[in-house]
């Protein structure tokens, strides 16, 4: 089959299309013929290398969200599953930017016939980042929630998630006053430049901040919550924030400020099996929007890490083997 693998962390360049053998499902897990593979900010944090020696080896496959049928299985699955459309969690190992993908049966989900391949990797992570972060940060209807790094997948899933909520301001960052726009027209109230400086800056704190992006920028942030108010990180995609962070959060002491995170790896398997199969619903129902930036071949997939890296993509890139 073929696959994209990293020859060398750092620049796209770095990324080749090379022949593989096809994967063999062991016990637990199914073979999928992939449809659809997602291309996550997370791929990038990894091919860039950045986060203190990733312990990534090199010859790696990149990717870890694909959708597509499943053509094999290993022993102890069920073999009803051949033939079914399933969207599957390929592991943090990667596994995912190639023709097939193994994964274990706990880490897939059923995709329905009314929603795509394409569609579905583009939500069926995304969502539940945003889902379980707003949650984690015990966002409630008439409060105010800024979401940081709002262009990406995730970011949208928790405009759209929180103007559902009832939060009474979406407040977004974005470079782009395009996509600070496309942005208002799933949800934001409020769009603000990277800084958090903006033509319409709500005046009052933000009771929540979700937030994609981590970097240098962390600390000021701290100082835009509200009393009370809740941050919560579920991204790095701008690196490790500031050696002042300790600094800053303490600064806010008074104001009884929390900071936490959220990784989908400590959500119960099931409830995370049952927020995608609902996320998947309410794209099929229009209540979620799964926004493309791009469709490409496979054998793109080092100009889909250029887009992200020069900060042009909205929503998610998607490869079609
Ligand atoms: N918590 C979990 O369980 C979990 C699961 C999967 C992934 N993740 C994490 O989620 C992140 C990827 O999310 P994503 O795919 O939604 O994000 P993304 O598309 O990579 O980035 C989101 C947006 O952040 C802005 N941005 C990029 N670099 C920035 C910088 N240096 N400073 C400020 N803003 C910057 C860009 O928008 P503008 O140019 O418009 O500002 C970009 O569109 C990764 O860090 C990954 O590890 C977490």
């Amino acid at each position: 089959m073929r696959a994209v693998v990293i020859e060398s962390f750092g620049s796209p360049d770095g990324m080749a299309v090379v022949d593989r053998p096809d994967p063999v499902p062991a016990a637990g897990e199914v073979l999928i013929r992939s449809e659809a593979i997602g291309v996550g900010g997370v791929d990038a944090v990894i091919r860039r290398g950045t986060l203190g020696g990733s312990g990534f080896p090199t010859g790696m496959i990149l990717g870890s969200e694909v959708a597509g049928p499943v053509i094999a299985v290993g022993d102890g699955v069920d073999a009803a599953l051949l033939g079914q459309r399933r969207w599957a969690f390929t592991g943090t190992a990667g596994g995912g930017y190639a023709e097939q993908a193994v994964a274990r049966v706990g880490d897939t989900v059923a995709v329905p016939a009314a929603l795509s391949s394409v569609d579905a990797v583009s939500l069926g992570s995304s969502v539940p980042v945003a889902r379980f972060g707003l949650a984690h940060a015990h966002l409630v209807a008439g409060e105010s929630v800024l979401v940081r790094g709002a262009a990406g997948s995730i970011g949208i899933a928790a405009v759209e998630l929180a103007a559902r909520a009832g939060a009474a301001v979406v407040a977004v960052t974005t470079s782009s006053a395009e996509r600070g726009e496309r942005l208002r027209s799933l949800g934001a109230t409020h769009v603000l430049g990277r800084t958090g400086d903006g033509e319409s800056s709500p005046a009052a704190g933000f009771d929540v901040i979700l937030d994609v992006v981590g970097g240098r920028d962390l600390s000021r942030f701290i100082g835009r919550l509200a009393a009370n108010g809740r941050m919560v990180i579920v991204g790095v995609v701008g690196g490790y924030p500031p050696a002042d962070f300790g600094t800053a959060l303490l600064g806010a002491f008074r104001k009884s400020v929390s900071v936490g995170t959220l990784s989908l790896d400590t959500v119960a398997p099931a409830e995370l099996a049952r927020a995608r199969g609902e996320a998947f619903e309410d794209a099929v129902a229009g209540r979620l929007h799964a926004v493309l930036h791009d469709v490409l071949p496979l054998g793109d997939a080092a100009d889909a890490h250029r887009s992200m890296d020069v900060g042009q993509v909205f929503g998610r890139i998607v490869l079609v083997p």
